[in-house]
């Protein structure tokens, strides 16, 4: 060995290792942004407050894509060519992070999506991964709900006609609840922005469904739940289904009191106790004094997927990051997370039930 010390590491191995994140802090879905933000916040203090990584601190630079397609592009290249971040967390709409992966893809800087679950994301190329289950699977326990669990035969779907998440999910489910025997009996679309549902929600209520599904997010579905009562007036025996997008506070604000008694899938329920739900909400309420949401849990999940590879892999190069992802095996909050060759989870899925302006366990459906 040489006795004189060793020389200095080359400077991209000194000081913090950087990781980029790209959220929706503000615009139609901000609250998804926000809460991810806080479980982000707690992941990167608890692995500093542990001594970091490969003895470095670790920083989070995180990007507000103001819930839009340019400012994801955007920001993915900042933090690729200006941050220089050895990994990217996020994003959250499907479109979102359709319009970032090319650009992390052809960085070679792995992106992990927290929430994206539109099959397309992890297709953009071997660099892009996500922490949650796919529609095709979300879709189908919602069709098999609505057959099975509620013995509907006719349903409507509203469907948002600018965001690939929704025409996605609407498909998948048209074709599941069609394969058991139901029929689609009136299909609507609106654009994310949109305030007044009136006309399409006449139309759904004419086509006299027993359920009506709406892959969309809170900013939406909120006001057509609340116009569906209010001014169109058919909730009374109608239900109303939904996916992951419909998990925010600000959709009982919207709708009021019309959304109770509704269902919708989601990746995690503060309901379902394990040792690792227990240990992130004990922490996140310790911090924020409320009980985490989903988009909380998988971000929280994400950091640690890319914590854990940089320590698995022994390193923070990009590629290296990139093959450990693909090997991980992570008891994460919202399941174990385990990839396959398509680089996305298969983890289970919890359906919510909309009672008293609260969220209700109802069931999980494992793949
Ligand atoms: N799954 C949604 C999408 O792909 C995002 C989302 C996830 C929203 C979880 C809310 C909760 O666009």
């Amino acid at each position: 060995k040489p006795a004189e010390a060793p020389a200095a590491a080359p400077a991209a191995e000194e000081g913090p290792i950087k990781i980029g994140g790209i959220y929706p802090l503000s615009g139609a879905i901000a609250t998804f942004g926000q809460s991810s933000k806080k479980a982000l916040d707690l992941a990167f203090e608890e692995i500093n407050a542990n001594g970091g990584l490969l003895g470095r601190k670790v920083e989070f630079v995180l990007e507000d894509n103001k819930s839009t397609q340019a400012d994801s592009a955007t920001a993915a290249q900042k933090l690729t060519q200006q941050d220089k971040v050895v990994a990217i967390l996020g994003a959250v709409a499907s479109s979102n992070s359709l319009a970032a992966a090319p650009i992390a893809q052809e960085a070679k800087v792995p992106m992990v999506s927290s929430s994206s679950t539109n099959p397309a994301v992890t297709e953009v190329g071997e660099y892009i991964f996500r922490a949650a289950f796919i529609d095709p699977f979300q879709g189908q326990v919602m069709a098999n709900f609505a057959s099975k669990d509620l013995k509907a035969m006719k349903a409507a779907i509203m469907t948002d006609a600018n965001s690939d998440y929704s025409i996605g999910l609407a498909n998948v489910f048209k074709d599941v609840f069609t394969k058991n025997g139901g029929t689609i009996v009136s299909e609507v679309s609106f654009v994310s922005g949109d305030t007044d549902f009136n006309a399409i929600l006449t139309t759904v209520k004419n086509s006299a469904p027993d359920v009506v599904f709406v892959p969309s997010y809170y900013d939406t579905v909120g006001l057509i739940l609340n116009q569906a009562k209010n001014n169109v007036g058919f909730l009374e025996n109608v239900v109303f289904l939904g996916g992951d997008g419909w998990d925010s506070p600000a959709l009982f604000e919207l709708a009021g009191d019309a959304a109770n008694g509704h269902y919708f899938s989601n990746h995690y329920s503060p309901d379902v106790d394990s040792p690792e739900v227990d240990k992130f909400i004990e922490a996140f309420k310790a911090k924020y004094n409320e009980t985490p949401d989903a988009l909380a849990a998988l971000a929280y999940d994400t950091a640690y997927m890319v914590f854990e590879a940089i320590k698995t892999a022994g390193s923070a190069d990009s590629t290296a990051i990139r093959d450990a992802l693909t090997k991980i095996e992570l008891k994460a909050v919202t399941g174990t997370i385990k990839l396959n060759e398509k680089r996305d989870p298969v983890k289970s899925a919890v359906v919510i039930k909309i009672e008293d302006g609260k969220q209700k366990y109802f069931t999980t459906v494992n793949p």
